[in-house]
């Protein structure tokens, strides 16, 4: 297949390029905007393979400007767009929600817009229609008190980041069925491994512990995430772009639930350092307390985890250890600006972590 991957200089959009054109005989075409959290250096390895190089080509540009998407989606007659390319983090959805919106509600609909366009010529010419997968996340189900969330559930969204997350998708879903676009959607449990920016929790802890530096523990730390790894993201992924039922949307769970203590605990004993770095710090506003996904329909497809939690979780430490010429140069001025507006206050009013 000729595939379209945007956001792809991302951490989970990296992992799935370079696994996919190690696996099939795919070529992909990355566009990438490049914000603070894409990283050409999570593609370098691709660049310098020559099994994988003649079969990639990286782009740089934004999903929401329309004469670049057009020209890589109905004028390059793609198979398929996998969308990737969102702002991520919750915690800047809180200091600032336009960005969020920008790509994940703007940028959906310039992709899906190219989409259905080249569906239309396709259909015309007597092809095959191309398909179009949005990577979403379980957050838009909101927080999960008991059981699990199935893909029928009602979406409750409570972060400006899930509810953006939430309006791409309900996007893709109107475009299949008023224009019956050949649309999926993933919806992904919280995700681990190499290269992913120190933003996020387990980078974040992994990273601070190195440099004897404080673990900022939100609340209470009883929060409850179910953790994945990055190749078994990324392998689903291209399972429901290879196999999913047309419109099909598909829960990506992790391999068990942690507390964030837990999973601190177990940061800090990987690195042999001490619980006294961790600092209880003000919670984060509207914090979903846990999310927790079903996973049968994925199952259906064929698809298992391969990544045991702890085996993973102590590869991606051992990663981060050996590769701190990867994350060093991300922690220049503009970290340091953010890390102050989210930090600054909640450290000095910090007391020792429980
Ligand atoms: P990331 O922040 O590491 O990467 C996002 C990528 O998108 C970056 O390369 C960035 O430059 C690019 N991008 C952002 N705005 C763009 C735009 N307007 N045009 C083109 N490119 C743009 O994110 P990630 O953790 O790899 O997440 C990838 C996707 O998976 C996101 O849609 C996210 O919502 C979803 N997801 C993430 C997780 C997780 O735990 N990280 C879990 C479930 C779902
Ligand atoms: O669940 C999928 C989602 O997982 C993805 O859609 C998001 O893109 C991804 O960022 C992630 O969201 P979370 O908010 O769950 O991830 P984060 O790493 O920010 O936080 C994980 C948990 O750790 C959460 O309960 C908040 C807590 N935390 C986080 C940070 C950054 C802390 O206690 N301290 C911190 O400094």
């Amino acid at each position: 297949m000729k595939l379209l991957v945007c956001g792809g200089a991302g951490f989970i959009g990296s992992a799935f390029v370079r696994r996919r054109l190690h696996q099939t005989a795919d070529s992909i075409v990355v566009l990438d905007k490049l914000t603070y959290a894409g990283n050409l250096a999570n593609l370098a390895d691709i660049e310098r393979d020559p099994s994988m190089a003649g079969r990639y080509r990286f782009v740089q540009g934004d999903i929401a400007d329309p004469t670049i998407v057009v020209k890589l989606v109905t004028e390059a007659d793609v198979d398929a767009v996998v969308n990737f390319a969102a702002e991520s983090h919750v915690d800047r959805s809180i200091l600032d929600a336009e960005a969020f919106l920008r790509t994940g509600v703007i940028g959906v609909h310039v992709l899906l817009e190219a989409t259905r366009a080249l569906a239309a010529e396709r259909a015309a010419n007597g092809k095959p229609a191309p398909r179009f997968l949005q990577v979403s996340t379980d957050e838009v189900y909101g927080s999960v008190p008991t059981g699990q969330s199935v893909e029928t559930d009602l979406l409750a969204p409570a972060s400006p980041y899930s509810a953006a997350k939430a309006a791409g998708e309900l996007l893709v879903q109107a475009y299949r069925t008023t224009y019956g676009l050949d649309a999926l959607i993933t919806r992904g449990s919280n995700t681990y491994g190499p290269f992913q920016y120190p933003e996020k929790v387990v980078p974040l802890f992994i990273t601070n512990a190195l440099q004897g530096l404080p673990l900022p523990l939100y609340g209470d730390g009883l929060q409850r995430r179910d953790w994945l790894h990055v190749d078994d993201h990324a392998d689903a992924i291209g399972a429901v772009l290879d196999r999913g039922e047309p419109g099909g949307i598909y829960n990506v769970p992790g391999t068990g639930e942690r507390t964030n203590v837990d999973l601190t605990r177990t940061i800090l004993a990987q690195l042999d350092k001490p619980w006294s770095l961790v600092r209880t710090v003000e919670d984060r506003a509207g914090h979903d307390r846990r999310y927790a996904m079903d996973g049968s329909r994925l199952a259906a497809l064929g698809w298992s985890h391969q990544v045991a939690f702890e085996a993973g979780l102590a590869e991606t430490v051992a990663w981060y250890r050996d590769h701190e010429a990867w994350w060093r140069p991300l922690l220049n001025a503009d970290w340091a600006d953010y890390y102050d507006r989210q930090y600054g206050k909640r450290l000095a009013e910090s007391v020792p972590g429980a």
